[in-house]
């Protein structure tokens, strides 16, 4: 089969993001961010978020087409995130797609997105790939999952938070701490100094491989008022500290699950997907697992947050088996696997 070019286009939450594949290969992958749209806000606002995807969308898809080096009538598919995500949000990319794709009389491709972040591996930048069957963690702001990737196209989800991801765990602790949205790159960052013995967060019993964070992120709370009712200067004085405390506490709760699910299936294949897997402590504790015997794949950075490269490659997989969506499809905003 002739490889094909196909253009990968992502509007599910705060990115609006274009990319062009040739194939497994990467040709351009253009993000255009909304943060300053919502950083006053301390969190995505959706009426904004759907606002700004109407109107970068098509810049950012000619600067996509522009920079891979083709021209539209060489594309042979657009692959599209259809949810889960911000009901607003998806409606323009979906909307985008069916015309663009009736205009060119080319076929378009729904995805699952947080199929996508896990299918990101699957994208040829350089590095070994996995074999399947794999173990996915993946932790992004609106999602924790623990997945068992059988195939390309088969996934059992082995477990998955039941209140907050861990994404929001690191965002409302950092809200909590009086930083600026979002706080999960900040966090990482201040931990790096930190002491994280420094203070002990009770870390939530649930049982199986699903999560819970909501209960950490309260506890943080608490702390804090307790803490800042005796010194109002307390999270000034031990930010490092709280952080690389806090951090280690979700890290912790989302190894002891992944290790649990490995020991359990014995699957030795692990990857990590979605922005949370940017964080450099999560990233070196999956780094320790090949001590113990595991075949492990990170993302390339650019890979793990939102980005509409892993939704090219998504679309890759179902134009292989001409899994094709009709015009009349629509967005839907809860869509599980
Ligand atoms: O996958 P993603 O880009 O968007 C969603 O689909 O949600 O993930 C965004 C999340 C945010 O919660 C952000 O704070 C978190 O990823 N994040 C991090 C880091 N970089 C991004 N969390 C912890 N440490 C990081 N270095
Ligand atoms: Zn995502």
């Amino acid at each position: 089969m002739v490889e094909p070019f196909i253009l990968g286009i992502e509007s599910s939450c705060d990115e609006t993001a274009a990319a062009v594949l040739h194939g497994h290969k990467v040709l351009s992958n253009v993000i255009a961010s909304q943060e300053l749209v919502h950083k006053y806000y301390g969190g995505v606002v959706p009426e904004l978020a759907s606002r700004a995807h109407q109107q970068k969308i098509i810049p950012v898809v000619e600067e996509a087409i522009k920079q891979a080096g083709i021209v539209k009538k060489e594309l042979n598919a657009i692959a599209f995130t259809r949810g889960p995500g911000l009901m607003g949000a998806l409606l323009v990319g979906v909307s985008f797609t069916k015309g663009m794709s009736w205009a060119l009389d080319i076929p378009m491709i729904e995805v699952n997105h947080m199929k996508a972040h896990i299918l990101a591996h699957l994208i040829d930048d350089g590095s070994k790939a996995l074999k399947f069957p794999f173990i996915c963690l993946t932790v992004s702001g609106g999602h924790t999952q623990l997945v068992i990737v059988k195939s390309a196209n088969i996934f059992e989800l082995a477990g998955e938070t039941l209140d907050d991801a861990a994404g929001e765990a690191f965002d409302k602790a950092a809200k909590a701490l009086g930083l600026p949205y979002p706080g999960g790159p900040l966090i990482d960052q201040f931990a790096k100094v930190g002491n994280k013995q420094a203070f002990k967060f009770n870390l939530p019993l649930v049982t199986g491989y699903n999560y819970s964070f909501s209960g950490l992120k309260t506890s943080l709370v608490y702390f804090l008022d307790k803490h800042q009712k005796e010194n109002p200067l307390f999270i000034e004085q031990h930010l490092n500290d709280i952080c690389a405390s806090y951090q280690n506490a979700i890290v912790n709760v989302l190894m002891r699950k992944l290790n649990q699910l490995i020991k359990d299936t014995g699957i030795n294949q692990v990857a990590i997907a979605g922005g949370v897997s940017a964080n450099s402590e999560l990233r070196s504790a999956i780094l320790d697992l090949e001590k113990k015997g595991c075949d492990v794949k990170i993302p390339q950075f650019s890979f793990c947050t939102d980005n509409a490269a892993m939704i090219a490659i998504a679309g890759l997989v179902k134009y292989k088996i001409g899994e094709f969506a009709p015009l009349s499809i629509g967005a839907t905003a809860r869509y599980s696997f």
